[in-house]
Formats: structure tokens, C-alpha cells, sequence
């Protein structure tokens, strides 16, 4: 319990577990993977995938819950504990995953149009240009800031009262309760779908599509990137989510085991997506004709073209699957959202003491008004900058900063005793620090260099004007939280639980 009473407690550690799957599954499971796997060759991107998982993600993951665990506070707070200096430091994270939070609440916004779209194939016979034609408008020029949409606007009003509804609730009956019910739901509807896809006339096409190795490829280094951002994503790794919710967390917990499931249900979750996806796929192909390279797309339009254009053939099952999957989609985003969400929220409760229904209900008003960028006519086009801006430029940048603060100066050493103590699987040794302290930050190196040859690739004046604002807001918003005092006495100091 804190000073303004709330209680910020997981009632079991099942909550914990529940919650973190929760923010890992997300959109970038479903959206994302299908994709990334497949453009990647398929077969061979699983050794870059399982490598990452190996040297990356468990030990990160495992750190972020240690130090998370150890402070029993905001990520910024924690920042503070570890060098008092570094406030400013502390505040980016939690400034830019809450900027993510925005443009993420923007996709589940469009998840729910086509989830009442899918009850009668409202998309028409052509859904290739139905989301950008006739929902968006989309336009890549600035002029369409003026085009307002207020379907997608009060879609994604309705996100955000569903975030501000569990999130403004002491632990146990909003997040906790929601996770315990909404992540057993996720897996079964995704099992029911991949399931039935599997038994589709044609599947085996497209999965012998997916996994037709090319090892040659390997010695490309953007496989190697893509696993890496992937998993980054895919996990919610480095935002501050697993360690704001193992902040949470009771004394008792083996914080270890808890992040080996997390990390296998996020892949499990996401590998079982991608087979669904493609064996209906393949069956799409067999119907059509078409080969399957000319069928599959990218990113958001294999959720909202892809999906629409297998429903339209799979006749009347469509009416029952189609709204199952939008609405496994939606609740998938809303469990990650409210993860992601959380961070900032925790870090202004720490420093100004207000309470979490407070905060909450002031951080969902600005996060509804600025997300209406996103609904105008160039509110894809903005929302695309800023996914670049947010996952290839800042968050890279933070834990490359993060993960050297974690080990060089706070010293993660410190913890390999407790986490082993309470550990009933793997344990930790010098493996741990050498990935942690060496080879990671050296790994996110590379790929952030990659992320901004990428972006200077794309880039043009005006994808230069709206990254030098989005930088500007980030950099403005973090000095105000930086320099407005404090209304809690202890936001210098808080009390380690391991010693
Ligand atoms: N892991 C989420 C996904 O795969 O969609 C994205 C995400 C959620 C990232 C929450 C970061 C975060 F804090």
C-alpha cells in the first residue's frame, strides 16, 4: 500500500504470469509475425528467431523482472535510486512507450470497425482498398490533418474508456481480474481458429510455403535484424511493461521460471498465429489459383486485407470465424495496451503521490486527444513514422542505456542469488552478466545503426518534419515531468528488497 492507499499487488503470482502474457500477446503476434516469418524465407528465420530468444530475451527479460522486483517501483523512480542525476534519463522511456500506447490504440481502433464489419462481410468483394480507401481516406500528405474521421475517431474513443475502465481500478479488479479471464480466452479462440484453418483443402500449401528453407540467407544480416526487432516487440522487452508489473509482484515468486513462460507463450502464441495464417492462405490459393507470394501482405493489411479476402471465400463459417478473429485481435491489444500504458501512469502516481484513479482518468483524456491525429485522412501515414521513430530509433537507444545502467552500475550481480534461491528451473551464472553486460548491448548497437539506415533510406522532407516534432514532443514532454517537483517525499529514495 502506498501513501495515497493504493495498493499496487498482484493477489498471486499466476496474476503476474497472466498479465505479463497478456502484454507480450499482442498485436505484434498477430500483425507483425506472420509477416516478419515469411519475408524473412520462412524456414531458416527460426535460427536467428531461437537464437534471439536465447541470448536475448530470457537473460533481458529475467533482468528487467530482477531490478523491477528489487525496487517495487516505477521504472523512473527506479532510474533515480540508481543515479539521481539521471531523472531526465528515466522519463524518456515512459514518455515514448506512452506515445507507442497512442498509435497502438489507433490499430485495435480499426480492429473494432472490422470486428462489426466481419458479421456481414462489410469490406465487399475487394478489401484491398477498403481500409485505406474507404475507412481512412489515407493520404500521405499533411493537408489531410483538416480530413477528420469520426468513425475511427469513436472507435478509438471506445479503446481508450475500456483502458481508462480497468486501468483506474486498484490492481486485483482491474488489470489482475481482466488478465485472469481475457489471456485464457485469447488462447482459446486462437486455438479454435488455427485448429480449423488447419483442416482447410489446401493448408498444406501454405505451410510447405512457409517452411521451405534457404540457409544461404542466413548470411544476410537483415534476417538477423528482423529476429531481433521481433522479439523486442513481440515480448514488450526493454519498455519498462515487465518491470513496472514485476515491481508488483510479492515477496514469494520465482521470477525466473515466470519469464520462461512468458518468453514460450509469446512464441508459442505467435508461431501457432503464423501457421493459422498461412494454411488458410494456402487455401485461399487453391480456390483462386493465385500463387501465395502474390496473396500475402504486409503488416496491417494482413490483419484488414488478408484476413477479409479469406473470409469472403470461406462462405458462411466466415460469419462465425471472421468476428472470433477480431475479436481475439481486439482483446489481444487491450491487454498490451494496458501494459504499456502502465508505465507512465506508475512513474506520475511515484512522483506527484495521486492516485491511480486519478492519474489514470488525466493520462486517458490526453492519450484520446492526441490519438485523434490518428484519425484523419494522414493518420496512417503519421502512424507509420511514428512506429519507425518510437521502435527503430528511441527504444533501442533506451536499452541499450538501460541494459548498461542495469549491469555496469547497478550492478545485476547483486541479484543472481535471490533469482537462483527462488528459481525451481534454470539457473543463473556468469553466462548471464557476460550476455547482459557484453554481447547484448553490443547486438543493439547493430541493430539500432540498421534501424536508422532504414530510416534514412525511407526519408523525404516532410518524413524528416514529422520525425523532428515527434523528437521535439518526446523531448518537451520528458523535461516538464523532469523538472516540475516532486509531491512525494521518498521519490529519492526507496527501499531495495534484495539486499
Ligand atoms: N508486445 C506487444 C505486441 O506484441 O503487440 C507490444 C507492446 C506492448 C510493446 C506493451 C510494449 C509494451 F509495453
Amino acid at each position: 500500500m502506498d501513501i495515497m492507499g493504493n495498493k499496487n499487488e498482484w493477489d498471486s503470482n499466476l496474476a503476474f504470469i497472466l498479465a505479463m502474457i497478456g502484454s507480450a500477446v499482442g498485436l505484434g503476434n498477430i500483425w507483425r509475425y506472420p509477416y516478419v516469418l515469411y519475408s524473412n524465407g520462412g524456414g531458416e528465420f527460426y535460427i536467428p528467431y531461437l537464437i534471439a530468444i536465447l541470448v536475448l530475451a530470457i537473460p533481458f527479460t529475467i533482468l528487467e523482472y530482477g531490478v523491477g522486483y528489487n525496487y517495487k517501483s516505477s521504472f523512473t523512480k527506479a532510474i533515480i535510486n540508481i543515479n539521481p542525476k539521471l531523472e531526465y534519463y528515466g522519463w524518456i522511456l515512459p514518455v515514448v512507450v506512452f506515445i507507442m500506447t497512442i498509435y497502438y490504440s489507433t490499430i485495435i481502433g480499426w480492429d473494432g470497425i472490422y470486428f462489426i464489419l466481419s458479421f456481414f462481410k462489410g469490406w465487399g468483394s475487394d478489401p484491398n482498398t477498403f481500409l485505406s480507401h474507404n475507412i481512412l481516406h489515407s493520404t500521405n500528405s499533411l493537408g489531410g490533418i483538416f480530413h477528420f474521421l469520426p468513425l475511427v475517431a469513436l472507435s478509438m474513443l471506445v479503446v481508450w474508456f475500456i483502458v481508462w475502465l480497468i486501468s483506474h481500478k486498484n490492481l486485483e479488479d482491474g488489470l489482475g481480474k481482466v488478465s485472469k479471464i481475457f489471456v485464457p480466452i485469447l488462447f482459446i479462440t486462437m486455438i479454435i481458429i488455427v485448429i480449423y484453418s488447419l483442416t482447410l483443402p489446401g493448408a498444406n500449401i501454405g505451410l510447405n510455403e512457409l517452411f521451405k528453407p534457404d540457409y544461404e540467407a542466413l548470411w544476410n544480416i537483415d534476417i538477423w535484424v528482423a529476429a531481433f526487432g521481433q522479439i523486442f516487440f513481440s515480448l514488450s522487452l526493454g519498455m519498462g511493461a515487465g518491470f513496472t508489473y514485476a515491481s508488483y509482484t510479492k515477496k514469494d515468486i520465482d521470477l525466473v521460471t515466470s519469464g520462461l513462460y512468458v518468453v514460450i507463450a509469446n512464441s508459442l502464441f505467435e508461431n501457432f498465429a503464423a501457421f493459422g495464417v498461412f494454411a488458410t492462405l494456402g487455401h485461399m490459393s487453391l480456390q483462386s489459383g493465385i500463387p501465395i507470394e502474390k496473396i500475402v501482405s504486409e503488416g496491417a493489411s494482413l490483419i484488414f486485407v488478408t484476413y477479409p479476402q479469406i473470409f469472403n471465400v470461406l462462405g458462411v463459417i466466415a460469419l462465425i470465424l471472421g468476428p472470433l478473429f477480431f475479436f481475439t485481435v481486439y482483446v489481444a491489444g487491450i491487454t498490451s495496451m494496458l501494459s504499456s500504458f502502465e508505465v507512465l501512469s506508475i512513474s506520475i502516481q511515484n512522483k506527484f503521490n495521486m492516485t491511480r484513479k486519478k492519474t489514470t482518468s488525466i493520462l486517458v483524456l490526453v492519450g484520446a486527444l492526441a490519438s485523434m491525429i490518428y484519425a484523419t485522412s494522414c493518420g496512417e501515414y503519421i502512424l507509420t513514422i511514428t512506429d519507425n521513430f518510437v521502435n527503430n530509433f528511441v527504444v533501442i537507444f533506451s536499452v541499450i542505456i538501460e541494459c548498461i545502467l542495469f549491469t555496469w552500475i547497478f550492478k545485476a550481480e547483486k541479484l543472481i542469488k535471490f533469482l537462483n534461491s527462488k528459481s525451481k528451473t534454470l539457473k543463473l551464472g556468469k553466462w548471464w552478466i557476460i550476455l547482459l553486460k557484453y554481447i547484448i548491448p553490443i547486438l543493439l548497437c547493430i541493430l539500432w545503426v540498421e534501424g536508422i539506415n532504414d530510416i534514412i533510406k525511407d526519408t523525404n522532407n516532410q518524413y524528416m518534419l514529422i520525425f523532428v516534432i515527434l523528437l521535439a514532443i518526446l523531448l518537451i514532454f520528458t523535461l516538464i515531468l523532469t523538472v516540475l517537483k516532486p509531491k512525494s517525499q521518498n521519490w529519492f529514495k526507496t527501499e531495495e528488497r534484495i539486499k
